[in-house]
């Protein structure tokens, strides 16, 4: 039997640092029973310290998952270490995740601490963290931009003070594979006592490396890897953990090692990232974007059908495309939709199943067949939009040439109907002027595109938006048959998103900034 390589979700926690991904509690629980599901052995639920609401976050995660670990981030500092342990003990198996940075650039200007000191207080915080948990896991931050012999010497201190899993990052994505191959090899070999527990490896991708030096450290002998759903994470992302689970399944032969993932689960996991985050997936994305399986080429679609392994090293079925494909319609029943649903990974209560089951016929009324990708946009407004401050009654909007374009809106904010009309230099932007005018507040658009969600003149747009918001970007997105109610119900997606985090800033004035944290 193969070994087992661990998989180390951190979605809920790097994966949510990406611009514009912020996460609420409720969808932090949906995507971490979601991970149950497709098997991580390890859910990072957040960075308990950081916000009253990523604490609370973290603690509903401890309690909606019973398989796999769950993880909270702490600095090395006991604060942050009792906190995250408050955040973490009533899950069945938790895991305090402390980190602390190691090279000479970030001890210096970052930490501004000596060495010595470092070291001191790697070891005696790992002491704290073990003295209140069981499962310890130490991170030394910068790890590829440190000098070997300090980091070893720290990984063996913080070893004897209890660590039991030791997690090298590649925090900014600096390295090569070639490079942190021999990185691993020569830790191995410089503290023995590594053999004893796991070894981890956590690669963001700024150089597009992150997937082949997670592959290159397992090849020296790692048995865990952190990583995030569809690569989600700071700046570049994370490495996508279905990248390598998928390379490491292909190319089963070559790594001799399996994981515990179902990868039929994949795409609607990818799925459910994107549509809780609002993080469009690029098309050319490996294994879960859109044209992963897409063969336009003459000669490609030629030699798949004589045979699909001429173009294809993995079958779309192994991860969940194309599986016990029903097409629904208007003439289905709500039987119907709730057991695809249910195939598809959500559990609706009667009364939010009956809400979902009129948008469904809504939806079926204007499109002859609706796909899977139809019911994941319909989805994706309950978990995109969980409070709403803001929903759209009413929009219209009419252009052409010689003609100025003009939109007639009609709101509800909190029960009050607000109604008007503007213009704007085109049908969106007019559409969007009086949305701004009706809430008497100009917000700063950053990013508009539109997508077809399925194939066919009568398919859904799906708009997303971007707004600045004092330096934090933040997301929305909204499908429709209508390209211009669409655009309308991305815009309020994006302004319910902001008015929630406004919420939580006024409740909380004394939050931590994560990026000053982290
Ligand atoms: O990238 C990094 O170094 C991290 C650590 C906290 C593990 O995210
Ligand atoms: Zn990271």
């Amino acid at each position: 039997m193969p070994e087992t390589v661990k998989i180390f979700d951190t979605t809920l926690r790097d994966g949510e640092q990406s611009p514009g991904a912020s996460l609420d509690r409720n969808q932090k629980v949906e995507i971490a029973r979601a991970l149950e599901t497709l098997g991580v052995d390890i859910i990072e639920a957040g960075f308990p310290v950081s916000s009253p609401g990523d604490f609370e976050a973290v603690r509903a995660v401890t309690k909606a998952v019973t398989e796999p670990v769950v993880a909270g981030l702490a600095r090395c500092q006991k604060a942050d270490i009792k906190t995250a342990w408050q955040a973490l003990q009533s899950a069945r198996r938790p895991r305090i995740h402390i980190f602390l940075s190691t090279s000479p650039l970030h001890m210096k200007y970052k930490l501004k601490k000596r060495p010595e000191e470092v070291m001191r207080i790697a070891e005696n915080m790992t002491r704290y963290a073990c003295s209140l948990c069981q499962d310890v896991q130490f991170s030394p931050e910068d790890a590829t931009r440190s000098e070997l012999p300090f980091l070893a010497q720290i990984v063996e201190t913080v070893i004897q003070a209890g660590a039991s899993t030791i997690n090298i990052p590649d925090t900014v994505g600096y390295t090569t594979p070639g490079e942190f191959e021999v990185l691993i090899r020569e830790l191995y070999a410089r503290v023995p006592s590594l053999r004893q527990i796991m070894v981890s490896v956590h690669c963001h991708n700024d150089l597009g490396m992150a997937t082949a030096n997670s592959l290159a450290a397992i090849r020296a002998g790692v048995r865990q890897v952190e990583g995030t759903i569809n690569g989600l994470g700071e700046r570049a992302g994370n490495a996508a953990l279905e990248e390598i689970v998928m390379a490491l399944k292909t190319r089963a032969k070559f790594y001799r090692v399996r994981t515990n993932i179902q990868t039929r689960q994949i795409v609607r996991i990818s799925r459910l990232v994107s549509s809780a985050t609002g993080i469009v997936v690029q098309p050319n994305k490996a294994i879960v974007g859109g044209n992963a399986f897409a063969h336009e080429a003459g000669i490609h679609q030629d030699g798949i059908i004589k045979q699909r392994l001429t173009y294809e090293i993995m079958n779309a079925r192994d991860i969940g495309l194309k599986e016990n494909r029903l097409v629904l319609g208007k003439h289905s029943g709500r039987h119907a939709l709730a057991k695809r649903l249910r195939e598809l990974g959500y559990q609706l209560e009667e009364k939010e199943l009956q809400g979902f089951f009129e948008r469904f016929k809504e939806l079926a009324d204007k499109k002859k067949e609706v796909f899977d990708e139809d019911l994941f946009a319909l989805m994706e407004e309950r978990t995109g939009a969980p409070k709403k401050v803001y929903s759209l009654e009413h929009v219209q909007a009419s252009s052409g040439s010689g003609l100025v374009p003009t939109a007639a809106v009609r709101l509800l904010k909190e029960g009050q109907i607000l109604q008007g009309s503007g213009t704007g230099d085109g049908p969106v932007d007019a559409v969007y002027k009086t949305i701004d005018a009706l809430l008497g507040r100009q917000h700063k658009l950053t990013g508009y595109a539109i997508q077809a969600i399925t194939g066919g003149t009568d398919a859904q747009g799906e708009v997303t938006v971007q707004l600045d918001s004092h330096g934090r970007v933040i997301t929305g997105r909204g499908a429709h048959t209508d390209i211009i109610v669409a655009s309308a119900k991305a815009y309020i997606n994006a302004l319910n998103r902001l008015a929630a985090m406004e919420n939580v800033v006024r409740k909380i004035p004394n939050r931590r900034s994560k990026a000053v944290a982290r």
